[in-house]
Order: structure tokens, then C-alpha cells, then sequence
């Protein structure tokens, strides 16, 4: 063979190999062009570090197996949403809102608050300062749709094309029965309502908030169900079990709740035009509930309002092998199997109707 076509050739190839790394590195786009986050404790990243609460974690050993150490992510590395925005393809993870800047909310802000719930009043009288549900949308969402309009020149069309393309995150509930209505000592909710009431309210509101929501431009919805809220250590601590592995009565509320949910993810899937909502399931109570007795926190608890990890306490060595980080919060190793979970698995019990993979590419 002539060795200047020989070496041409190899030209040819080293150049198609570039131009197809460089394609492949065109194409490491996200799945979605932006994700925003709505919720509580499971899903703060450090919102609540500023505020005047017993709700934040900002503090070791939280934090502990995160790169920037601790930021006010109740756990000892990871978020669930971290994970999520990993498997989506984003290059890092989404801010605070406490601390976001300039056009860092095109891609997407996390609002999620320790101890907030769907109704306004859940947390405050236990636990201090929070930014509620409706808060987050109807303040910190509506600031930030503003703020991209005008990222976007005023085009309200593109905005809005914007808008749709993302996914939004809700995860939130279980503070209006742990922070609201089983703390009869703080809250007068359980003497007014029984609670299939109290929950038909929290669903009524939450369907209010979704459609505000909506109204702002959302059209893709990933809703989380609540954890077992009567499995945690905490709560088996606080309440007793009589004998069983669990709090019936918070478990209890729970289940009521995500029966309704899924019900009204399903209503709005076909009241709200071009809206793709999807409800996803927190993987349910483990069979062998014998890891959840109290022993079984990774960290020595105390903090907050008792549940939280002591500050500068030492924890476990192998917090991977452990459910619960805190009387509450599951390590990080927990939040990455939700995440996978929710992500791609394919079966109505913990995605109803699709996975966030299939939600994203919609
Ligand atoms: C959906 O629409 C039906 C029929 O108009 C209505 O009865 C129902 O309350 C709506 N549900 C929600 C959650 O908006």
C-alpha cells in the first residue's frame, strides 16, 4: 500500500475519532433541560441553613461522605434528587434557592425545606422557621419564573417552552402527620378531623398547589408517596409499637395518603391538558423488620427535636449496611436504591403510570 494513503487513512480515522467524541460530548445533554425540586427534609440541600429552626443539618457528621462536607442534606452523602439529577445527566447537582445565582435557575432550584408540609402551619410550632408548600410555588417558584422570562428576553412564548420541558419533583406529606397532626401537644388538627379528613384536606391542597404549578408552565410531574412514617426509629421510640414492628396508627396515615395521591395523579393526568403526571412509590417496608430496631441508627441522635444526629457526634463505620442515617433520614446508600427505583423500574407498584426515565423523554 502507498504509506502516504496509509497515513491519510489514519488522518481520516483520528479525525472521524475526534468528531465522534466530540458528538458524544454534544450529546451528554441532559435528559430534561432543567429539574426543580419541591419538598421537605428528604429533599433540602441546605435551605433551611439559615433560618431559625430546629430543622437543619448543617453541621458534621451530616454530610460526612458528600464532597463539599456538610450543606444541610439530612444524610451522610447523597439526596435522592442528587441521584436522580445524576441518572438524568446533569453535570451537578441542583442548588438551594437560599443560594442560587444568576442564570443557574434555568437549569433548575431546589426549594425543598426541613420540617415543611402542604399546609402552612406544619413544623412551626415544633420545630421554628420552614418554607411551607405553598411558599415554595407561590413565592420561590413564581420569583424564579420571573427571573427566567427575563433570562429569556421577555419572550413569554420561549419561556413557557422552557418551562414544559422540565421535570418537577414533589415530594412532601409526611411532616403534616409527624410535625402536624400526631403532635397533639403543638397542633390541634387530630381534634378537629379524623384522619381520613385530615388527609382528604392535605390532598385537596396539594391538588391546588399542583395546578398552580401548572399554571407556571409545569407539565411534567414526578409525585412521591410517603415512607412508612411509623417504621422510623424515632417514631417507634416516641410512640411505641405494642408489640409490633411499627406504628400502626402513623403507617396508617401514610397508606391513606398514597391511595389518595395516586388517585389524584391519575384525575390530573386527565383534567390537565398536555400535564404528564407520574406517581412514584417509596420502595415499601423491608420484610425483615427487625433492622428497624432503635440500635439501628447509624448516628447517636439527640439533635433537633431528638431526631436529628448529635452535633459532632461520631457515627457508624459502615453506614452502607444501615437503613436510617438518623432517627428519620436514610443514609445515602437508601436514597440511591429509591432513586434507581423511581428512575427505571417498570411496575405499577413503584411507578404509576411510568418511570422518570420514560417521564423525561415524553
Ligand atoms: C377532574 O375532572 C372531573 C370532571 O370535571 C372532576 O369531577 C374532578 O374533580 C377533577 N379532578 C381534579 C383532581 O381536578
Amino acid at each position: 500500500m502507498n504509506p502516504n494513503l496509509k497515513s491519510s487513512k489514519l488522518v481520516t480515522i483520528s479525525v472521524l475519532l475526534v468528531l465522534s467524541s466530540l458528538q458524544n460530548w454534544a450529546n451528554a445533554k441532559p435528559e430534561v433541560p432543567c429539574y426543580f425540586i419541591f419538598g421537605d427534609s428528604m429533599s433540602d440541600n441546605g435551605n433551611n441553613n439559615n433560618l431559625n429552626t430546629l430543622a437543619k443539618v448543617n453541621y458534621l457528621p451530616y454530610g460526612n461522605a458528600f464532597p463539599e462536607g456538610p450543606t444541610g442534606r439530612f444524610t451522610n452523602g447523597r439526596t435522592l434528587h442528587d441521584f436522580i439529577v445524576e441518572l438524568l445527566g446533569f453535570k451537578r447537582y441542583m442548588p438551594p434557592f437560599s443560594q442560587v445565582r444568576g442564570k443557574d435557575v434555568l437549569k433548575g432550584v431546589n426549594y425543598a425545606s426541613g420540617s415543611a408540609g402542604i399546609l402552612d402551619e406544619t413544623g412551626k410550632n415544633n420545630m421554628g422557621a420552614r418554607i411551607s408548600m405553598n411558599q415554595q410555588i407561590l413565592q420561590n417558584h413564581r420569583a424564579v419564573v420571573s427571573k427566567i422570562t427575563k433570562d429569556m428576553w421577555d419572550d413569554p412564548i420561549a419561556t413557557q417552552k422552557h418551562l414544559n420541558k422540565c421535570i418537577y419533583s414533589i415530594q412532601i406529606g409526611s411532616n403534616d402527620y409527624l410535625n402536624n397532626y400526631f403532635k397533639p401537644k403543638f397542633y390541634d388538627t387530630s381534634r378537629r378531623h379524623t384522619l381520613t379528613a385530615f388527609t382528604n384536606i392535605l390532598i385537596q391542597q396539594l391538588s391546588q398547589q399542583l395546578r398552580i404549578l401548572y399554571d407556571y408552565g409545569a407539565r411534567k410531574f414526578a409525585v412521591y408517596g410517603l415512607p412508612m412514617i411509623g417504621c422510623t426509629p424515632s417514631a417507634i421510640l416516641e410512640f411505641g409499637t405494642n408489640g409490633k414492628p411499627c406504628v400502626d396508627t402513623l403507617n396508617e396515615g401514610a397508606t391513606i395518603f398514597n391511595e389518595k395521591v395516586k388517585s389524584l395523579v391519575h384525575q390530573l393526568n386527565m383534567n390537565l391538558t398536555s400535564a404528564k403526571l407520574t406517581y412514584l412509590n417509596p420502595p415499601g417496608v423491608p420484610v425483615d423488620l427487625s433492622i428497624f430496631a432503635k440500635a439501628e441508627v447509624c448516628c447517636e441522635i439527640g439533635g433537633g427535636g431528638g431526631e436529628l444526629c448529635i452535633r459532632d457526634s461520631r457515627p457508624c463505620s459502615s453506614p452502607e449496611k444501615y437503613i436510617f442515617w438518623d432517627g428519620v433520614h436514610l443514609t445515602e446508600t437508601q436514597y440511591k436504591m429509591i432513586a434507581e427505583s423511581a428512575y427505571s423500574c417498570t411496575i405499577p407498584s413503584c411507578a404509576s403510570p411510568f418511570n422518570i426515565q420514560k417521564l423525561a423523554n415524553l
